[in-house]
């Protein structure tokens, strides 16, 4: 199992180019299957997701081909096995994004239930709820969600959806249907994030009739026949916002290359409150900080909430900020219950960190002290890097699997901006 070494104590300087967004890609890739032509795809992130993502399609019969600048083509037209299997969904709940899709097109099928996840239970019963009052019939069956059209019917519906709470692959997933069924869908208390808005924009041009995207509300007019099309992927918000906390954490400047400020203003706001200078510029953002992080950066609180607020992805690394920050804070996690697994691998670090239910108290330390980690989740892998790159001595991250999954050669653009981090494989991980 890989490992990531890093010695701690060097300043973050120079340029790193943000790859496109995970999930942005996830359903852009899905949205794939609702046609019978060709899908080109731009700035597809190398990641392991991503590799699932596609292996999935391949199982279905498409064909999809990668190359090395980050483009991939699928064609559909051939699609057989309308189902996801459990051996790949286990590995990325994003696979539950293939069920809108396919009933859409071909009026049934299979995929299977998530099961559980680290960050929490995460259930999928919105989706199945928004799909049913699409007229769509499923079961579950096995494990597996079996989806078909009433008989007699050979297109969806359009409805009006009300999920009760903010779901974001659940609006993917409303949007990709409806986009086929036959009439209006209105979907009210729809996610706003940018990643929705991307994959509306790549719907249209392959024919969808989508208005309000970026809102709570969006309406979508179904057309009978998506075409093919081709689209860029979005640059990815999280990763950008990592990049930030760890330059913020180590000091030293750094210029984020296609990264959107507009897309990240709640971290952004709170970087500038604890002292960073940020700046978007017309490619890109840049942000400069001075260190050591505890003389120079105040602690700042704050609590996740749905886009535009603070992003759940981004609360364990800008955690890992106000562990070396001066003061007191107040970290609130509403989205999911169970996303605090970084804290006892910062406390190991040094940190100083009390988690009561929702809320995490951080008392900034002045050093962190490296030591041996363990990934738990993907944003928890990430946050567990900033730290080690702020602690004193040599930090061993393990289980970079996690990491694997949703960043783009993360220890490389480090490394590009100055840090000592290597990637131990093989026998030198065991
Ligand atoms: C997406 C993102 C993930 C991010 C999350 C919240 C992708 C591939 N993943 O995950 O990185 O952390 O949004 O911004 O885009 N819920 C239900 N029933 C449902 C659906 C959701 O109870 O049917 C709950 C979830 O358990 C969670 C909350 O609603 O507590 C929000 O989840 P949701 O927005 O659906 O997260 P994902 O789309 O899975």
């Amino acid at each position: 199992m890989d490992k990531l070494l890093i010695r701690g104590g060097r300043e973050l300087r120079g340029e790193v180019l943000i790859s496109g967004a995970k999930n942005a890609a996830l359903p852009e890739l899905c949205a794939a299957l609702l046609t019978d032509q060709p899908v080109t795809l731009h700035n597809v992130p190398r990641l392991q997701d991503v590799s699932t993502m596609l292996k999935l399609v391949r199982n279905m019969g498409v064909s999809a081909e990668r190359d090395d600048n980050g483009t991939v083509q699928l064609n559909a037209a051939e699609l057989t096995r309308p189902e996801a299997p459990y051996e790949l969904v286990k590995t990325m709940r994003a696979s539950v994004l293939a069920l809108g899709p396919l009933l859409a097109r071909f009026g049934h099928a299979k995929v299977s239930l998530p099961g559980g996840c680290a960050i929490g239970s995460r259930p999928v019963d919105q989706h199945i709820k928004g799909l049913q009052a699409m007229g769509a019939e499923i079961v579950v069956d096995h494990g597996y969600m079996v989806a078909r059209l009433p008989a007699g019917r050979t297109r969806l519906k359009g409805a009006r959806i009300l999920t009760d709470m903010v779901t974001v692959t659940g609006t993917e997933n409303f949007l990709m249907a409806a986009a086929l069924a036959e009439g209006e869908t209105l979907l009210e208390n729809a996610a706003q994030e940018p990643e929705i808005v991307d994959l509306a924009e790549m719907l249209i041009r392959m024919g969808a009739k989508i208005e309000g995207h970026g809102t709570s509300h969006i309406r979508i007019q179904g057309v009978e026949k998506l075409h093919g099309c081709e689209h860029a992927v979005v640059a990815d918000r999280i990763e950008a916002g990592t990049f930030m906390c760890a330059v913020a954490a180590t000091g030293g400047e750094a210029f984020l290359r296609n990264a959107r400020g507009d897309h990240l203003d709640a971290v952004i706001d709170k970087l500038r409150d604890a002292g960073c200078k940020v700046a978007s510029e017309k490619d890109g953002v840049r942000i400069a900080s001075k260190g050591p992080a505890y003389e120079h950066l105040k602690a700042q609180s704050f609590s996740t909430t749905e886009y535009p607020g603070f992003p759940t992805d981004m609360q364990a690394q800008f955690m890992a900020l106000n562990v070396i920050a001066r003061g007191a804070s107040m970290v609130t996690e509403t989205i999911f219950e169970n996303r605090f697994m970084h804290v006892n691998e910062m406390v190991r670090l040094g940190a100083h960190i009390h988690v009561e239910g929702k809320v995490a108290m951080v008392e900034g330390v002045q050093q962190l002290s490296g030591a041996t980690v363990m990934a738990t989740d993907l944003r928890a892998s990430a946050s567990l890097v900033i730290a080690g790159l702020v602690a004193e001595g040599e930090t061993l991250v393990d289980r970079i699997y996690h990491l694997d999954r949703g960043y783009d050669r993360m220890e490389a653009k480090l490394r590009g901006l100055g840090a000592d981090i290597e990637r131990l494989t093989g026998a030198a991980a065991a």
